[in-house]
């Protein structure tokens, strides 16, 4: 079995969802408590074997670049003041030179798009994509369950999780066949459907394993809009479930959906909650609004 050692982050969206705060910094940039979205997302992928790490990007996105690169003057500035603890939050966790790539999309045209712009990176290996506004809280990284399941069964894996049954046309949504020891059979996959004609209410959270096969379900899909007018990479894994397994894994972690104000909030306080240097000043916090409700 072929290693899982490439992950697509697809950062070249616009994150109106955001705006103000994504005017001109990337909405993957945004802090969950003092560490941005997408350094989460590749510290997930790294813990669970990635060895390269493709970010497709946009403009107004260099900031992410400079994120994984040294910052020189602070660096010189830290190691000259001796404060090992924050030259180690600056530095310690950068990937190697040449291990990080990063991509135009040049139009946001969708996460189909952005996916099919690493074609050329991407090669005859399987890959991981991850979605940075995703967090995922749990003891083991999800990704690392997710490569194991890759690696047992050779097929194509999605990561998913109940939704509410009316919040079905927010996410992707797939058709079960059948579930075996933790591994879901997929049978279907439609992308935002309404409640009413939703195949389950079990959601794709923005973790994938896919077999590179899926990069010619692409080609053939890339100018074909669906659900929001975007090229929807629900689309093309539907095609290729025609002839391709898919299983899902169910995450039973605690999953939050950072492309929406709630689940930004509500990540902050759980990210701030699990940790040991943040908990008793937040569980201090809650407690007083709390009591003014
Ligand atoms: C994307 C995917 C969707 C998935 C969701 C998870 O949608 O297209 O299938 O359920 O991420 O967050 P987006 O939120 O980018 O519209």
């Amino acid at each position: 079995m072929q290693k899982v050692r490439k992950a697509i982050f697809p950062v070249g969206g616009l994150g109106t969802r955001f705006l103000p705060a994504t005017k001109a910094m990337p909405k993957e940039m945004l802090p969950v408590v003092d560490k941005p979205l997408i350094q989460y997302a590749f510290e997930e992928a790294r813990a669970a074997g990635i060895e390269q790490f493709i970010f497709i990007t946009g403009r107004n996105k260099n900031v992410l670049n400079n994120h994984f690169d040294h910052s020189y003057e602070l660096q010189k500035l830290l190691s000259e003041k001796a404060k090992k603890d924050l030259l180690a939050l600056t530095r310690d966790w950068l990937p190697e030179a040449g291990q990080i790539a990063f991509i135009r999309q040049q139009e946001a045209l969708g996460l189909g798009h952005a996916v099919w712009c690493a074609r050329n990176l991407i090669g005859d290996e399987p890959f991981a994509v991850l979605l940075a506004d995703e967090m995922l809280l749990s003891k083991k990284p999800f990704l690392q369950d997710m490569v194991e399941a890759y690696q047992k069964t050779g097929a194509s894996i999605i990561g998913v999780a109940k939704v509410p049954a009316k919040k079905t046309d927010k996410y992707g949504i797939i058709d079960v066949e059948k579930e075996e020891d933790g591994l879901i059979k997929i049978k279907g996959m439609v992308e935002k459907p309404a409640p009413d004609k939703a195949p389950s209410n079990l959601s794709i959270i923005g973790r994938y394993i896919l077999d590179p096969e899926i990069i010619s379900y692409l080609d053939k899909g890339r100018h074909i809009k669906g659900a929001g007018n975007e090229i929807q990479l629900t689309d093309s894994m539907s095609a290729m479930l025609a002839t391709k397994p898919f299983y899902g894994i169910k995450f039973t972690g605690e999953r939050y959906d950072c492309g929406s104000k709630k689940g930004f909030i509500a990540a902050n306080i759980a990210f701030a909650l699990a940790r040991k240097d943040m908990r008793a000043a937040t569980e201090q916090l809650i407690r007083r609004f709390a009591a003014k409700l």
